[in-house]
């Protein structure tokens, strides 16, 4: 197969992270035969610099005529004082936007060898595979009016989490046919106690989980859903919220699996190509060391190949080699290791040979 990647290293981390990422997907096409070209991009903060804006369009425009986009991580402090419009972090939203990708899928799945790198209590543990469907271009991120104003000579500031039915009804409904290959329970989650937003979500929700009835459906509260996280993970399924509610929760869950360096995404929508990157940040703190944890990363890349690409088998070869390099112990500090970014994609590497050579 044939496929045209774009590559947006990003800022920090990002740029250590992706790179091994694309030489994984390298390698995969050497094994099984496919032809993969990337192109990369300047974003973020890194397109601030260049070009005084964070995403240009002539990079939006090669985004949306690709096969698919891989994403490393944008922002970091030396942008933090620019205005609001060409923040790192705004290019992020447009590009989303651009690719009108509604769906962010972030599976969550401890891996057996790394119940010590999480706090949780190992028994919490058993069990645990959920998949929070995020909303990703609505919500509280998108809703205007978004600004900071005078009234009265006192400076007010203003975010909308303004929802239609039908946004909410396209993402519960990609929630439901996801749970149907899974444990087929969807878990809605919203502040339905309080918002109106949330009372629309939860309408709908339960609209859409008509068509379902072999789904078990469930309403939860976002406060108690944050709760139910750290003290029942195993309980959940599908989780699918609101867009700030998703990226919250999702941080949290990622202390399930260990680290935030280990959890992939996955962004699709109606039919376009996918965004994939990992759901953690640029991290600042250790970016230029080589010390990242490239399996969140890598992880995206394997989606990238189920989703956009149709290569099934191919991803899950990712994603086995992944649970070699873990199992041998090859971690990065985040994980209590002292392995490098480079050693862990080596191993992967590695182990994507041995098992394609064993075939
Ligand atoms: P962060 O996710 O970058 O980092 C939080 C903590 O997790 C840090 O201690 C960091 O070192 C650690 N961490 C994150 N990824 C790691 C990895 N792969 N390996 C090892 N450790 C890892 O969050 P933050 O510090 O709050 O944000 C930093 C910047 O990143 C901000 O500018 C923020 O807006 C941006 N951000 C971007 C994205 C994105 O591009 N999708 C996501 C989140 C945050
Ligand atoms: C994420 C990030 C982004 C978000 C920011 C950087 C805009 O936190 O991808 O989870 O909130 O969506
Ligand atoms: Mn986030």
């Amino acid at each position: 197969m044939k496929a045209h990647i774009v590559v947006l290293p990003g800022d920090g981390i990002g740029p250590e992270i992706t790179r091994e990422a694309v030489k994984v997907l390298n390698t995969i096409a050497a094994l099984y035969g496919h032809t993969f070209t990337f192109t990369e991009y300047a974003f973020g903060g890194a397109s601030i610099d260049a070009y005084g804006v964070p995403a240009t369009d002539e990079m939006l425009k090669a985004c949306a005529s690709s096969s698919a986009v891989l994403l490393g991580a944008v922002g970091g402090p030396k942008w933090d004082n620019v205005k609001p419009e060409i923040r790192a972090e705004t290019g992020l939203l447009a590009l989303r936007k651009h690719l009108g990708v509604f769906a962010n899928l972030r599976p969550v799945a401890p891996h057996p060898s790394l119940t010590e790198a999480s706090p949780l209590k190992s028994e919490l543990l058993a069990g645990v595979d959920m998949l929070v469907v995020r909303e990703l271009t609505g919500g509280l991120y998108f809703g205007k009016p978004k600004e900071t104003r005078m009234v009265k000579g006192v400076e007010h500031a203003v975010d909308t989490l303004a929802y239609s039915a039908p946004e909410v009804e396209r993402v519960v409904r990609l929630a439901f046919t996801l749970a149907r290959n899974r444990k087929r329970k969807v878990t809605s989650v919203d502040k339905a106690n309080v918002l109106e937003s949330s009372r629309l979500w939860r309408k709908v929700a339960g609209q859409v989980a008509l068509e379902f009835p072999d789904v078990a459906f469930e309403n939860m509260l976002v406060d108690s859903t944050a709760m139910r996280l750290v003290t029942s993970p195993a309980s959940f399924d599908v989780v699918v919220t609101e867009n700030m509610f998703g990226d919250i929760l999702t941080d949290e869950a990622a202390v399930i699996a260990g680290s935030l360096g280990l959890l992939p995404s996955a962004s699709i929508g109606a039919g376009g190509p996918g965004l994939y990157e990992p759901i953690h940040g640029s991290a600042p703190d250790i970016a230029g060391k080589g010390i990242a944890n490239p399996v969140g990363t890598i992880l995206s890349a394997a989606l990238l190949l189920r989703h956009s690409l149709g290569l099934e088998a191919e991803a899950g070869c990712i994603e086995d080699a992944v649970h070699v390099t873990l199992d041998e112990g090859i971690l990065t500090p985040d994980l209590g290791g002292k392995a490098t970014t480079r050693d862990v994609a080596d191993s992967i590497l590695a182990a994507i040979q041995k098992s394609v050579a064993q075939v």
